[in-house]
């Protein structure tokens, strides 16, 4: 039973041998039956943010959170089938940067798929990531599964290409919050187009999972957790039966439920970040569904940060949060409702009383 589903229980059930620990990935297990032959799983890991200081110096604390992560990816077992990065390797999308994460990552037993990010692309717009990785969308079946990634942080060619005297201004532009010179993320034509061809070859029965760096709806417009064109990429997915969209860039717990797809967060190895209405008394959209994580100790580094494991089961997607130094949460795709909850504080009177912030 899913709504029970503990790190305990998860590795009995899996047979895994893993040192105890919350570690900040995801472990992706797709079930499509019991004893079906389709089962498989893949691990995530996000948002990274390794930052440059000088020579050979890098911020420790988000190197040590990527290398934690890659450590407990490769001690799964049973073996993931394949790895995604959800991107934001970088913090400032210097080759240093990346070249210093992929190094990390490249401990990593196994294919990585990798999601582009804000923090790796305004710098060189993709170049260096692209020279590395190959394209920042594609697609690929999977054991029954038609898996998308796009590039969902591309904003309009003018704000790109004309606004900022240097590389650098842009890249520290768009790297800030409630930034009034700012500009939102999208999909935008190309990519939709090629989504359209794309998912006109696959039968609307197959499920379908979708990576993007933004959430592919909208959220909080000043810190970016928006796609503007999301509907329209929303309308493009509409005529499948079962569509999930995994996301990165909010360091935070959200899901939420439009229509058919089911939409779901991952957490970062870096950092977390509050949620837009306790930091700042701002217009938020932040889904009526999600219960807020609470941060039981800022003080330490790794509150707020972490990994899940997710279920696919015949499709629909269950989330099990695992929050070094916090509680637990399991977010699973309720048949009833058509809709994910989260399987203990969901109802308000259940939740963990939020903490104050100074
Ligand atoms: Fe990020
Ligand atoms: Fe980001």
């Amino acid at each position: 039973m899913s709504n029970n589903i503990n790190r305990r229980g998860f590795l009995k059930q899996a047979g895994a041998v893993v040192a105890a620990g919350s570690l900040p990935l995801s472990l992706v297990e797709i079930a499509f039956g019991k004893d079906s032959p389709a089962n498989f799983s893949f691990a995530y890991i996000s948002d990274s943010h390794i930052t440059h200081i000088k020579g050979n110096e890098f911020v420790r604390n988000w190197d040590r959170g990527l290398k934690r992560a890659v450590a407990e990816a490769n001690l799964l077992d049973p073996r993931p089938d394949f790895i995604f990065y959800g991107g934001d390797i970088a913090q400032l999308g210097k080759p240093e940067e990346l070249d210093h994460g992929l190094e990390i990552l490249s401990g990593l037993r196994g294919d990585v798929h990798y999601v582009m990010g804000e923090h790796d692309y305004y710098l060189d717009l993709g170049d260096y990531w692209k020279k590395k990785l190959g394209p920042d969308h594609y697609s690929f079946d999977h054991k029954g599964v038609h898996f998308v990634v796009l590039n969902s942080i591309l904003t309009y060619d003018d704000w790109t290409n004309n606004k900022w005297p240097t590389a650098a201004e842009r890249m520290h532009q768009m790297a800030r919050l409630d930034n009034p010179q700012g500009s939102p993320f999208m999909v935008g034509d190309a990519q939709r187009d090629w989504l359209k061809q794309d998912l006109d070859k696959v039968s609307k029965d197959t499920p379908v999972v979708v990576f993007s760096h933004s959430p592919i709806q909208k959220i909080h417009k000043g810190w970016n957790f928006w796609t503007d064109d999301a509907e329209q990429v929303q309308a493009l997915l509409k005529p499948f039966s079962k569509v999930t969209v995994i996301y990165g860039h909010v360091h935070q717990i959200q899901y939420n439920q439009i229509g058919n797809i089911s939409f779901h967060s991952a957490m970062a190895t870096a950092w977390p970040w509050p949620y837009p209405s306790t930091y700042r008394q701002v217009e938020s959209y932040l889904p009526r569904l999600t219960v807020e994580m609470n941060r039981a100790n800022p003080f330490f580094e790794r509150d707020a940060t972490g990994w899940q494991f997710i279920n696919l089961h015949t499709g629909n997607v269950d989330m099990s949060y695992m929050l070094p130094g916090n509680t637990n949460r399991v977010v699973a795709f309720d048949t009833a409702t058509g809709k994910p909850v989260d399987t203990r504080y969901q109802a308000v009177a259940n939740r963990i009383p939020p903490q104050v912030h100074y």
